[in-house]
Formats: structure tokens, C-alpha cells, sequence
């Protein structure tokens, strides 16, 4: 089984994901709604007296983390009276290898605001046991739960130049890609289950794909079109083609019916809320802000590409090795490719959002 490396490009540097996270940000936002309800529901019910502990399952660095405590703090403190405020506990969860140094340097300047409220770094995979039995109230997560524990064993081989299980993919290996995901998927529940208390609420949101049948749609042609620029990349000799059918992503993207019968398989938890919603791949035209905005495709495929590189250098860098392959070639073309692609109307990913109760 290759290794891989799993976190997004640290620091807070031009490709850094500190700075390239607008595209989530805007999924977060549409989160908000949902969030809200789910809190007001708990809090309506319970005035949480001995603390309230929650956890950002995947936080990453960089201001999302933050915009998402601070949300969640002040809406609590919007739904409890002052002198009632209880005493919060939020765990930022991500793997080991996540840029922890640079989300606890922003700390600070966000904590000022937060009276009653206690920040700890949790670093772990969320398929696995993160917190003691009994002990979590609310749990949050953010484009997260399309990331695999591994890639699946045996799909380099046939593969080919697809790196995920997309349109183009042999069958065996949208198999393989299913099987992995109905695992983690699995644990991750289960895990959640033992750590939530009876009456725990979960909100998440990850992308999917609409239809069951995964060679009817071009889901997240984005990242389609990155490995055909890397194909492009040995059509000109610049990386060698055996190495780029070696090269796989742990990344799949399931439909609402796949989640609810992994959900309702599992036990731990009722569904509340199972949705989708688009997310135009550039969100920027569609943020509510005062800017008149122009439409330019290939402006658009800058932007786009700019926030895939800062997800996949780190996979591309430790497949390719960092000498060989020139990213900032890689990401041209791809910008490239995805302003040829993109039409009169900019194309989405279909994000689902769930939230759950512990039964
Ligand atoms: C696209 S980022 C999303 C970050 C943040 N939630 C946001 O919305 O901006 C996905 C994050 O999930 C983390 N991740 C992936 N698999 C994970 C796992 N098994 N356990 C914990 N974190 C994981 C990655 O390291 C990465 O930081």
C-alpha cells in the first residue's frame, strides 16, 4: 500500500491553505442556517449547567477554523442569558500532520471575545476513537468526510490516469473506492456514537455526487481536469507516465442514498436533515458583498486552481517527489484546462448536508 500524506499546505504563504480556503468558507456560510437551528433545538432543551464540549472534526488551519468556533460560540451566547453562559470546551481535530503551529498562533487574537471558553488541539483520524465515552455534545465538520483513511488497496493498477474514482474509472475501482468509503464511514459513526452523549447533535457537510450510478455524471470535473494536465505533463516528458498511473487520491464522493443506508446500517444516530446543495466551483461571483463582479472564466480557473493546489500539493509533492514535478507548471495548465471548460455558467459541486442525533 503506497503512503500518503494527508493534510493541506501549511503555513500561511501565497499557496498555503490559510490562504486559499474562501471556496470552503463559502460552504461554511451555507452551513449556518442549519447550525443555528441545531443549536437553538439543544439549547431550548438543556441549559448545559456543568459545560458544553464540542468538537471541528478536520478544523485544518487557518481562518475557517476560526470563523466556525466564533460562530458557534456566539450563537450559544445568543441562546443563553448571560449569567447562564456555560463553560465551553472546543477540541480542533485534524491529522497529525495538519499545521497545528499555525492555527494556535491565530488563537489568540480570536480568544479575546471568548470568556468561558476552553480551545485544545486534537490530533487523530476521526475514524478513529478521539474522545473519552460519553463525554461530547455537538460535533461539526466541514468538507471532510470525502477524505479516505487509505487509498484503496489495488486500484494504482487499473486506474490508470484517473486518480479517484471518477467517470472514466473502471467499475472495479468505484468499487473499491465504495467499499473504503462505506468503512470510514462506518467508524467514523461508531466512533462518534461512544464519544456522544444520548441527545448529541452532528452537523456535517461534505461533497458528494447526485446520482447513483457514478458514470453518469462528470462529479467534480475540477480535479478531472488536474489529471489531464498531468497527463499533459508526459505527453511533454516532464514526469513519467508509470508514475502517474501509480498515482491515486484518497478521495471519493458519495451520493445522499449511499450516506442514509450507511447511517441507518450503523445505528448510533437519527437523521434530522439529509440535503445537497450546488457550490459554484468559484464562489466569489456569488458572495453578498458590495463589488460589481465580472465574469471571467479564465480568471476564475486562477482562483480554482489555486485552492485545489492548496489540497493537493502535499499528495502531488510526496507521490512525485518535490524536485520532479514543477507545480506552478502543473497548476497553469490545469487553471488552463478549467477556464476552457467553464461555460456561460460556472459549473458546482454538489455538497450534502446531514445532521444527525445520537440516539
Ligand atoms: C478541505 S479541508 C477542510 C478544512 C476545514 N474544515 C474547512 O472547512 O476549511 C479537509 C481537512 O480534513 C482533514 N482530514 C482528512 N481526513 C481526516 C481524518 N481521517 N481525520 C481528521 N482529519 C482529517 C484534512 O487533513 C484537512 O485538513
Amino acid at each position: 500500500m503506497e503512503n500518503f500524506v494527508m493534510h493541506m499546505n501549511s503555513g500561511d504563504d501565497a499557496h498555503s491553505y490559510a490562504r486559499n480556503s474562501g471556496f470552503q468558507r463559502f460552504v461554511i456560510s451555507k452551513t449556518w442556517p442549519v447550525l443555528d437551528k441545531t443549536l437553538k433545538e439543544m439549547f431550548d432543551k438543556t441549559e448545559f449547567k456543568s459545560g458544553f464540549r464540542m468538537i471541528d472534526l478536520g478544523c485544518a488551519s487557518g481562518p475557517n477554523t476560526l470563523i466556525v468556533i466564533s460562530h458557534i460560540i456566539d450563537t450559544i451566547k445568543s441562546l443563553c442569558k448571560c449569567d447562564q453562559l456555560p463553560e465551553i470546551e472546543v477540541y480542533l481535530n485534524d491529522l497529525p500532520a495538519n499545521d497545528f503551529n499555525n492555527l494556535f498562533k491565530m488563537l489568540p487574537s480570536f480568544r479575546r471575545g471568548w470568556k468561558n471558553c476552553f480551545v485544545f488541539g486534537l490530533p487523530g483520524s476521526f475514524c478513529e476513537r478521539l474522545l473519552p465515552r460519553n463525554s461530547l455534545h455537538f460535533a461539526y465538520s466541514n468538507y471532510c468526510l470525502q477524505w479516505l483513511s487509505q487509498i484503496p488497496e489495488g486500484v494504482e493498477k487499473i486506474n490508470k490516469e484517473n486518480f479517484f474514482a471518477t467517470k472514466t474509472s473502471p467499475v472495479e475501482v468505484f468499487k473499491s473506492y465504495e467499499r473504503q468509503f462505506q468503512r470510514d464511514f462506518s467508524s467514523f459513526l461508531m466512533n462518534r456514537g461512544e464519544e456522544m452523549m444520548i441527545g448529541g447533535h452532528m452537523v456535517l457537510s461534505f461533497i458528494g455526487r447526485s446520482s447513483i450510478d457514478f458514470s453518469s455524471e462528470d462529479a467534480c470535473a475540477s480535479f478531472r481536469l488536474l489529471a489531464e494536465a498531468l497527463v499533459d505533463m508526459v505527453a511533454e516528458g516532464l514526469i513519467n507516465e508509470e508514475d502517474l498511473h501509480l498515482f491515486n487520491i484518497p478521495m471519493y464522493l458519495p451520493c445522499l442514498e449511499e450516506v442514509e443506508a450507511i447511517i441507518k446500517h450503523e445505528g448510533s444516530f437519527n437523521v434530522k436533515i439529509l440535503d445537497s446543495f450546488e457550490v459554484p466551483w468559484d464562489p466569489n461571483l456569488y458572495e453578498d458583498d458590495d463589488y460589481e463582479k465580472v465574469f471571467d472564466k479564465y480568471r476564475s480557473g486562477i482562483i480554482i486552481a489555486s485552492y485545489i493546489r492548496a489540497i493537493m500539493e502535499p499528495l502531488l509533492s510526496n507521490h512525485f517527489g518535490n524536485a520532479t514535478i514543477d507545480m506552478n507548471n502543473l497548476f497553469e495548465k490545469h487553471a488552463q484546462k478549467l477556464g476552457d471548460y467553464i461555460d456561460e455558467e460556472m459549473p458546482s459541486y454538489l455538497t450534502l448536508l446531514i445532521s444527525l442525533i445520537r440516539m
